[in-house]
């Protein structure tokens, strides 16, 4: 049988959508680009240019009305991820959404039901359960490599979006309501933890605005001045799980540099520590306190033991979608899973707000 091309269109083409989902939608699987929308027309018509891309279009309603393709990626800014999501599921096609999906879990909820009504698969980013580092590290937990693994430490940080990456879009989106540093870095860390140690029952979080003005820092809007006051921008979070384990999650855009590992993973028998960027795919480093051997200390996991994989670019969630069709399966990246670290996003004003605890309620 012929191998079905996949035809994507991708909505929103600004940083991101230029850094990985333009350029590597076709190495990543069988598809091709058919589409670029932007509300910014001359974005989506520099990416039809730059990659060989057929049709430009306005917006996500010109898209549905005018072009024939099968999955959408949603790459626009945060505030418009809902309106344009129902938008696509509602035309019946499969949908890619960057995080968060939603601004609330109702409206997630009512995204699911769509998708569920329509028969189209939906995933959701980040990408960090698809990757073989965090993948490694769970099948040595599960293998006893750390004993008993009760605590998971995230940094997920930088300097913001205006200093951190060159943008030629103004960044200014970033630091206003429904946007912000949880629900933009915050996402990573929260879906990290609940990768490895499943759903958990409560949250806390202590919170400050760093820096109330700045400057951005590169691309077209150099220098523009952008008031950062409406939202924390840096998050202590503490989550709690079954089983007496726990996770800190520090997230931010108020570390301008950072030497701290990425992600630690503690047991009562050792420490799994992530030390080098993800995308580079590290071996995480092993610490084994081992009585019976007379040995304890860092370890160097040899190569890997099956051919090393690797992942190529965060492209990789198209990979996961196709994979989920094509076997009529839920992709690795669950909208439940994103459901779940959206309650708990939702729910960090109050805890900050109270100071107390907050219990939750959904699971993946
Ligand atoms: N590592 C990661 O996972 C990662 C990193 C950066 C950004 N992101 C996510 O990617 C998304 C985009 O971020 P970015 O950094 O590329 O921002 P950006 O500002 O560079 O690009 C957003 C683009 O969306 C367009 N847009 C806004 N509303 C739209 C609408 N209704 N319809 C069509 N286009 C619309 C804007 O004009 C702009 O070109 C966000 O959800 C962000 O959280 C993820």
């Amino acid at each position: 049988m012929e191998q079905k091309i996949w035809k994507v269109a991708v909505i929103g083409c600004g940083m991101f959508a230029n850094g990985q989902y333009l350029p590597n939608t076709p190495k990543e699987t069988h598809a091709k680009l058919v589409a670029a929308v932007d509300i910014v027309f001359e974005r989506a018509e520099a990416a039809c240019r730059k990659y060989n891309i057929p049709n430009a279009y306005h917006d996500v309603y010109e898209l549905i009305e005018k072009c024939d393709f099968d999955i959408a990626i949603d790459a626009a800014s945060i505030q418009a991820h809902h309106e344009i999501n129902m938008a696509v599921l509602g035309a019946g096609k499969h949908l890619i959404s960057q995080k968060p999906a939603a601004p609330t879990v109702a409206q997630l909820s009512e995204q699911i039901a769509l998708a569920e009504k329509k028969g189209v698969k939906f995933a959701c980013a980040p990408i960090h359960p698809m990757r073989y580092d965090l993948n490694f590290a769970k099948q040595l937990m599960a293998d006893g490599a750390i004993g008993r693994a009760y605590y998971a430490k995230c940094n997920m940080s930088h300097g913001g979006p205006e200093y951190f990456q060159y943008r030629d879009a103004d960044p200014s989106w970033f630091y206003e309501p429904g946007a912000g540093a949880l629900v933009d870095m915050g996402v990573h860390g929260l879906q990290i933890v609940t990768s490895l140690f499943g759903a958990a029952q409560s949250v806390a979080c202590t919170a400050i605005v760093s820096t109330p003005e700045r400057s951005v820092r590169s691309g077209c809007f150099d220098g523009k001045k952008i008031k950062t006051d409406m939202l924390p921008d840096q998050y202590l979070i503490t989550l709690r799980f079954p089983d007496n384990r726990m996770a800190l999650v520090d997230a931010g855009f108020s570390q301008k540099a950072a030497k701290a590992p990425q992600l630690e993973i503690f047991g009562d028998e050792g420490t799994l520590a992530f030390t080098k960027p993800y995308m580079t795919n590290p071996r995480p480093e092993l610490y084994t306190d081992c009585p019976s051997r007379g040995f304890r200390g860092w370890v160097t996991p040899d190569e890997w033991i099956a051919p090393p994989k690797k992942l190529l670019s965060q492209c990789c969630i198209l990979r996961d979608l196709v994979e989920a069709i094509e076997a009529d399966t839920t992709p690795v990246l669950s909208a439940y899973h994103a459901r779940h670290v959206l309650e708990i996003m939702c729910k960090i004003p109050e805890a900050i707000e109270t100071g107390a605890t907050v219990k939750l309620e959904t699971t993946f």
